[in-house]
């Protein structure tokens, strides 16, 4: 394993190492870029392969958190954790414990938050061992679980594509395909399907596609989703839905989605931006979770949570049309916002 000669270290702060060997906590923590404040990011529990699969992992999510901050005008930082291990199986209350000093030790500059294998519940263990932890107040709307925010900042994101692309936000009779109907994905069905969308999911997990029924979606095949004939299609499933082999069967003028890494690279924001097809970048479009947990640990207003998200939005207009009088595609577009505003600290709230 090398830090600095991983295809993914583009010149973090921090990558600190934890082993804890009477509850076997296996963790690293990287700290992308902290100019705009302390780096706050989700800590995730996976069973990778091995220790350079975990290090990767942790040092793309990382990045990614410091654009998504930055993009959504948070005073904040882009860091994350990844805990080595099979949450089912090897996840303890003593684990968690370790975990939370470690991040304690750090001494501020990471503050954690759930993320795929950690729960609320789980990182509530953990800030019994440290102040840095955020995502686990019990007040509010949805309890500390971020996925209905984040559903609400992709539908604020799919009415500014369709405004941008249409003239009008309009959803009625808009059709819409969601690709996973999890926890995101099926907010977002219920938000559409009020406004009088209609929207069309598929799902992996036969449950979820019941549950995506109930909520009002038609269910259709996992394999006919990407090139479904809709208006939208909404990636919030997993990542690199967008590849070499799908980007071009997509049949929808607008792809606005939840997923982390939508784009297996970047030549598919291209191909996209080519073929007339309008890419939210899906680091602005799902940023309604990080805006809730930062303003859980900022002990914001519900209210000043939902504007903040509602400015998604305008962020999102301002790429679209930087692209179009550019030529270039709306994931750089969006790349080099994030960098002006990171890399000379200027930092700039979206709502
Ligand atoms: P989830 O795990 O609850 O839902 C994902 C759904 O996708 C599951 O129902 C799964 O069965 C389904 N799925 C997986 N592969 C599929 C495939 N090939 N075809 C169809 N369905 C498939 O996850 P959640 O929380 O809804 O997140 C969705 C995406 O949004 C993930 O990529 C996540 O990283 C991203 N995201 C989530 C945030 C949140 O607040 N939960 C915040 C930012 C990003």
């Amino acid at each position: 394993m090398t830090v600095f000669n991983s295809p993914y270290f583009d010149g973090h702060e921090l990558v600190a190492f934890k082993h804890d060997a009477r509850s076997g906590l296996r963790a690293i923590v990287a700290v992308h870029n902290s100019n705009l404040g302390p780096a706050l990011g989700g800590c995730r529990m996976y069973p990778y392969a091995n220790d350079d699969c975990a290090l990767d992992d942790v040092l793309r999510l990382s990045r990614s958190m410091t654009y998504k901050s930055a993009l959504a005008g948070l005073p904040l930082g882009g860091g994350k954790a990844v805990i080595m291990g099979d949450p089912s199986k090897n996840k303890s209350r003593d684990l968690l414990l370790a975990m939370g000093r470690f991040i304690e030790d750090l001494g501020g500059r990471y503050i954690t938050a759930e993320d795929s294998g950690t729960t609320v519940a789980d990182l509530k263990i953990i800030a019994e061992s440290s102040s840095y932890v955020s995502g686990v107040l019990d007040g509010g709307r949805h309890g500390g679980d971020p996925s209905p925010y984040t559903a609400e900042g992709v539908f604020h994101g799919i009415k500014a594509a369709l405004k941008f692309k249409h003239g009008s936000a309009d959803l009625a009779d808009v059709h819409v395909a969601i690709q996973g109907a999890g926890a995101v994905g099926r907010h977002l069905i219920s938000l559409l399907i009020l406004e009088g969308a209609r929207v069309f999911a598929a799902d992996i997990n036969t449950r979820n596609c019941e549950l995506a029924r109930l909520a009002g979606a038609h269910i259709i095949a996992c394999d006919e989703i990407l090139g479904f004939a809709a208006d939208v299609l909404a990636p919030c499933a997993m990542g690199a839905a967008i590849n070499a082999d799908t980007v071009e069967i997509i049949q929808a003028g607008i792809v606005a989605g939840a997923a982390n890494n939508q784009l297996a690279n970047a030549a598919q924001g291209e191909r996209l931006r080519q073929r007339g097809i309008i890419y939210a970048p899906d680091f602005m479009i799902n940023a309604g979770g990080i805006i809730d947990v930062y303003y859980q640990r900022a002990e914001g207003s519900s209210a000043s949570t939902s504007a903040h998200i509602a400015g998604i939005a305008a962020s999102l207009t301002e790429v679209f049309e930087r692209s179009a009088a550019s030529g270039v595609s709306t994931a750089a577009v969006a790349e080099g916002m994030a960098e002006e505003r990171f890399l000379l600290g200027k930092h700039t709230k979206v709502a």
